[in-house]
């Protein structure tokens, strides 16, 4: 049986953007720059985009492309050893983590969508939010969400995932623009934007390890590096196209979404008086949604932003999912539904138990997504420069036009050093700050 890949190289983007393009852009994302000081993680974590993301990015492509096969065949395969293809299932756990929690945010998100029709959290959004959060009604619609999910990865590559994100995509930018047109109409939204946007380089200045830790995580997060997502997708090419412009166009366009959210988002919580800063992870559903309370139209608007962020979702989760299911297809031979279903029973245990219990939720959502995606991108870029190295120059430049070409000496250089010891000082940050010694004390002993 001959292997899937994409139709086309626009198909093969959208559905890179797809991935990147998802809850981190909509809501984890807003979240975090109110938490960051606003425009001061807004330049950092633009910064760790460009210099940290997009290699890392390139890393995954090349490896991907390069075996053709999920991350434990392609991590074995090309090493030929075996403690390689351990930590590509180490990745294939990351993605089930990843789904656990993934799709419990997914199921809020499908409940608002339902709620917004009647306006059924309008009179007290933060009630309705702590009642519907967790329990069993959580884990039935996360369930729902995880088989809508399950539905498009089952069609296959061509026909689930490729027409999937070609018709989600545009969906998600018209309503984007539009929303963010309309906020920007909102009384007071100026201030919003420039809390957003106006650099304030005294907030960098006293916080910067903790705004450098947060903008790391979240740039790895959104573009949907360190699980094998993007080795995955990289695998199903099967021409010979510009990785470095490929990944330069996926990065960029995931940015402008991720900051059109936040031109939507901001306006709209100082229209209605909202501090940024309140709300946590809650922000996107008692903050937002409780705006929407208060203004005209508040039903419509409402039902299109919740409409925008599940097809965001979709196409994040249908990513994720994906992981797991090339392994099963590749390594053990199962057919793609048997591949999708597998994973998929898993899950409903695995999501049901994150939906019922907050600690869990927080574990998944918080601790180990950081932990997991950053030795995850850790290794695979001590994979690319140093177990492929010359090889994976080769297949850098491989399509790539005299721009991409010439970047690649020092994409391979920054992949062996400066990265992994970048990754390296923010995973030593996260694990000293779950022993307890918070980030003052950190910069403290910083030279
Ligand atoms: N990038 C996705 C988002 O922003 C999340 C994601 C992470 C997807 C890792 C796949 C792999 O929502």
């Amino acid at each position: 049986m001959t292997r899937e890949s994409w139709a086309t190289r626009f198909g093969f983007i959208l559905a890179a953007v797809g991935s990147a393009v998802g809850l981190g852009n909509i809501w984890r994302f807003p979240w975090m720059t109110a938490q960051n000081g606003g425009s001061a993680f807004l330049v950092m974590y633009l910064a760790i985009i460009l210099v940290v993301g997009v290699p890392g990015l390139l890393a995954e492509f090349v490896i991907g492309r390069r075996a053709k096969l999920n991350p434990v065949g392609a991590l074995s395969s090309l090493s030929g050893s075996r403690g390689w293809g351990w930590f590509g299932l180490f990745n294939v756990l990351t993605s089930l983590v990843l789904l656990s929690f993934y799709t419990v945010v997914g199921g809020w998100i499908l409940r608002y969508l339902v709620a917004s029709l009647s306006g059924g959290y309008f009179a007290s959004p933060g009630s309705f939010f702590s009642a519907i959060s967790f329990g069993w009604g959580a884990a039935g619609y996360g369930v729902l969400f995880l088989l809508a999910t399950a539905a498009i990865v089952l069609a296959g590559v061509r026909r689930g995932i490729e027409l999937g994100t070609k018709l989600m995509m545009p969906a998600i930018v018209v309503l984007l623009v539009a929303l963010a047109l309309w906020a920007a109409g909102q009384p007071n939204a100026g201030a919003g934007l420039s809390f957003f946007l106006t650099f304030d380089p005294g907030y960098l200045r006293a916080h910067f390890v903790s705004v450098l830790v947060a903008a790391a995580g979240q740039a790895l997060f959104t573009l949907s590096l360190g699980v094998g997502t993007m080795i995955t997708y990289a695998s199903y090419l099967d021409e010979d196209r510009s990785l470095p412009s490929d990944g330069a166009t996926i990065a960029v366009l995931n940015t402008l979404v991720g900051v059109l959210a936040g031109f939507v988002v901001f306006p709209l919580l100082f229209s209605q008086g909202i501090d940024p800063g309140t709300g946590g992870p809650g922000a996107l559903f008692v903050s937002v949604a409780g705006a929407f309370s208060a203004v005209a139209f508040g039903r419509v608007v409402a039902v299109a932003f919740f409409f925008v962020v599940t097809l965001a979702a979709l196409s994040s989760s249908i990513s994720m999912l994906e992981i797991p299911v090339a392994y099963l297809v590749d390594e053990h031979g199962l057919s793609r539904r048997r591949a999708t279903l597998l994973p998929v029973a898993v899950l409903v245990v695995s999501g049901a138990a994150t939906a019922l219990d907050p600690s869990l939720f927080s574990l998944f959502a918080d601790t180990m997504v950081n932990l997991m995606l950053t030795v995850g991108l850790l290794g695979f870029l001590l994979f690319a420069g140093w177990v492929l190295g010359p090889d994976a120059l080769a297949e850098y430049v491989l399509g790539a036009d005299g721009v991409g070409r010439a970047t690649g000496p020092a994409w391979l250089w920054a992949v062996r050093t400066l990265l992994p010891l970048f990754l390296l000082g923010t995973l030593v940050v996260a694990l000293l700050a779950l022993a307890g010694v918070t980030a003052p004390l950190v910069v403290s002993v910083l030279p």
